[in-house]
């Protein structure tokens, strides 16, 4: 087993956990690892804002470290926009990515095209554009309603007419997939209304300075351009790859593949990453509107929020029997019991106690394909934070770092790195929560 990273050598404190079992907790020392606003300087990475994403800047340095003391084949399991991949084709070491989103891997895919010749990319993409200059305006009226609400007829017009012609190019070719982005990145920039980056869509809003479409390609594409052009300039290094796969079994990627995991799973905290992308999808024609994304989109992800199992209540305690949650099935269910309690003091009847009981089942599962695809004496980093639905705790990363030493990991140890839920004024509930790194060795 190589040396434990740096900011793991400090004096930890441990937690109350079952005999013989411990995950420690340790204070801040580096910089912060779960923002993505500093993405936004970067080349490439700012190509398309996504606010689950960490730093890269932190990500390249953990893996640098890594790297120098010989792992040097990096899995992220939840890949999201790509950062882990991103930065570690930087640090010049293999990298595989898993991501379970159709849409958000498209994204990460994308990105990684940056190797192709910037003056071919972008050709293809002012080809489109011209081609969209001179399209007859088509029918835009089947376009979904959420899309008539976000975007007047003019400027529909045009982001229709820059659909069309990139359809019309459309081949298998990272040019192609580039310009893709360039039309998914200028979608909430050119809408008068509230589309928070990322987030979900307020029509009710209005912005200041909504971007005429063609104008906005245009910068895009010089954008996306000129970072080629700097990125190229550098140390290439090996090509990372992203599937899209299934973090519970992780079938795209070899046994004892990887030395080194960098992730951030979804949160229990009832994130819905399905309605994330709605705006997108919508514009694009692969869902009609919210009722296609359990279908489309959350089938396919770990079960972190209660749209998707608004079906399964009645199977909530079943799912706790299962062998797999044995490890924490003194603590999860006693939880579970209390928030089916709670639900029914709530009109919304949200049924948290269900999205926790498979939040873990579904996490569980992961490690144990993580524990297939590691080499043994690999190092896990995972950032994650705690939660407590109706005010009710839930230690998520004690959980976790259970679950993970069930799965053959050998020692887990938890850095915490910033407190949440400490702020705002509108919180639903005054329950303290923090977000940190969960180390995992094997
Ligand atoms: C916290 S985000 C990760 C963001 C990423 N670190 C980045 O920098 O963009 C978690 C990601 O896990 C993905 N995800 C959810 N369930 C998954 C599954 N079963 N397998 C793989 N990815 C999944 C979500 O779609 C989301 O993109």
């Amino acid at each position: 087993m190589s040396r434990r990273p740096r900011n793991q050598r400090k004096k930890a404190r441990s937690r109350s956990l079952p005999p013989g079992r411990s995950v420690t907790r340790r204070r801040r020392e580096r910089a912060t690892d779960s923002t993505f606003v500093d993405n936004l300087s970067l080349p490439v990475h700012r190509w398309f804002r996504y606010s689950a994403g960490f730093a890269a800047e932190w990500a390249r340095d953990l893996i640098e470290r890594q790297r120098n003391a010989g792992r040097r084949r990096v899995l992220d399991p939840f890949a999201g926009s790509g950062t882990v991949l991103l930065s570690a084709e930087r640090c010049g070491v293999e990298a595989v990515g898993v991501e379970a989103h159709p849409f958000v891997v498209r994204i990460a895919r994308a990105k990684l095209g940056w190797r192709e010749s910037p003056a071919v990319f972008r050709d293809y993409a002012l080809d489109v554009l011209e081609r969209a200059r001179e399209r007859d305006p088509g029918d835009c009226s089947r376009y979904p309603s959420l899309i008539e609400r976000c975007f007047p007829a003019g400027t529909l017009a045009r982001l229709d007419a820059l659909r069309s012609a990139w359809r019309a190019a459309a081949r298998a070719c990272s040019a192609s997939d580039l310009t893709w982005l360039a039309l998914v990145g200028i979608l909430r920039e050119c809408s008068p209304v509230g589309t928070a980056q990322w987030q979900y869509v307020l029509p009710n809003k209005l912005k200041a300075r909504p971007l005429d479409p063609f104008e906005a390609f245009r910068a895009k594409v010089t954008a996306f351009y000129q970072d080629m052009v700097d990125r190229q300039a550098e140390r290439l290094g090996p090509a990372s790859i992203v599937h899209w796969d299934d973090a519970r079994t992780c079938r795209s990627v070899g046994d004892e593949w990887a030395d080194l995991v960098i992730t951030s799973p979804p949160y229990a905290n009832n994130f819905d990453y399905a309605d994330a992308t709605r705006l997108e999808m919508s514009f694009f024609g692969e869902i009609a509107g919210w009722g296609d994304l359990q279908e489309s989109v959350r089938r396919h992800l770990v079960r972190a929020c209660t749209q998707h199992v608004a079906g399964l209540t009645d199977e909530t305690f079943a799912v706790l029997e299962d062998p797999i949650l044995y490890p924490i099935a003194s603590h999860i269910r006693p939880v579970c019991e209390r928030l089916a309690a709670e639900r029914d003091q709530h009109g919304g009847k949200k049924p948290y106690h269900t999205m926790i009981a498979t939040y873990f089942q579904d996490m569980a599962r992961t490690w144990r394909a993580l524990r297939r695809v590691t080499k043994p004496g690999c190092l896990i980093c995972c950032v994650i934070g705690d939660s407590a639905p109706y005010g009710i705790h839930v230690p998520v990363e004690q959980w976790l770092g259970l679950l993970a030493l069930a799965a053959g990991f050998r020692a887990v140890s938890f850095e915490q790195t910033r407190h949440r839920n400490v702020k705002w004024k509108n919180r639903k509930h005054r329950v303290p929560l923090h977000e940190g790194r969960l180390w995992i060795e094997g």
